[in-house]
């Protein structure tokens, strides 16, 4: 079944924009991102969109539709009426490139700040064997496709763009948790400090926990309960331990 759907689609750039009327047709089993595809084909040959997948791996699509931010190529035309107008705008927290295109560095800059695993020292292949819910965790956090949509939700920096510089969001909190109880992650014996970097230099405190993250994510992550609340208790253990306590007090004389 065909229809002619009515579209309201951001264009501009960084200096600024506004919302663009279109009419344009929909056809059965078509998702949002199709639609852009097809007015990129007529009414609007340089409407600017990053895509790669279709298929919701590569996490390029990201986008706010009708203010809810999702994956254009996973969101099907058919959840909205034949009437509704159809609002497509770029995600809010990051700057706009062009159109529904925008800067995602501060999410790469971010990662950057993370050190990354740390084998330990002397450990051969097979002396070691991971237990099942080690396994399952890392592998849950593993399924993110890096669509950056719950750093776009997360309103510590949503609506605060000067927090971006103290706060580096929930995929990349959950990053940190993910190393910091990963069995096998010697950075402690490398000197670095996963959890006391969580507090001060990634501002673990900033998150009050709203899920909002959770909500928007398409891999269906349980970023809060899963990463960033164990992450917390881990923090709060490790202060209230009398012997981290000691050690800490020695150590800043
Ligand atoms: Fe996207 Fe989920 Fe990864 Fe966040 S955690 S970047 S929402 S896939
Ligand atoms: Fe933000 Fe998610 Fe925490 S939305 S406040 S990081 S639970
Ligand atoms: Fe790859 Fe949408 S185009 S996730």
């Amino acid at each position: 079944m065909t229809y002619q759907a009515h579209f309201k689609v951001w264009r501009g750039d960084k200096d600024g924009g506004r919302l663009v009327d279109y009419e344009v047709e929909v056809n059965e089993g078509e998702v949002v991102l199709d639609i852009i595809h097809r007015l990129q084909a007529t009414a609007a040959p340089d409407l600017a969109v990053r895509w790669n997948c279709k298929a919701g791996k590569c996490g390029s699509c990201s986008a706010e539709v009708n203010g809810r931010p999702r994956l254009m190529c996973m969101t099907r035309m058919s959840v909205f009426d034949q009437a509704e107008i159809v609002t497509v705008t770029p995600m809010r927290a990051f700057p706009v490139v062009r159109d529904l295109v925008t800067d995602v560095s501060y999410n790469y800059a971010t990662a950057r700040a993370i050190p990354a695993f740390v084998p330990p020292p002397g450990l051969k292949p097979s002396e070691y064997r991971m237990r099942q819910e080690d396994v399952d965790r890392v592998q849950e956090f593993r399924k993110c496709i890096e669509c950056f949509l719950c750093q776009n939700t997360c309103h510590v920096v949503r609506d605060h763009e000067e927090n971006k510089a103290v706060f580096a969001g929930p995929r990349f909190l959950m990053r940190v948790a993910e190393l910091d109880m990963h069995p096998l992650d010697a950075a402690a014996e490398a000197g670095i400090d996963r959890k006391r970097a969580a507090q001060e230099q990634h501002g673990l405190g900033y998150c009050n926990i709203t899920k909002c993250c959770t909500e928007v994510c398409p891999e269906h992550i349980k970023i809060t309960d899963n990463a960033l609340i164990p992450l917390k208790e881990r923090v709060v253990d490790r202060s209230y331990d009398p012997l981290v306590w000691l050690g800490d007090k020695i150590r800043r004389r």
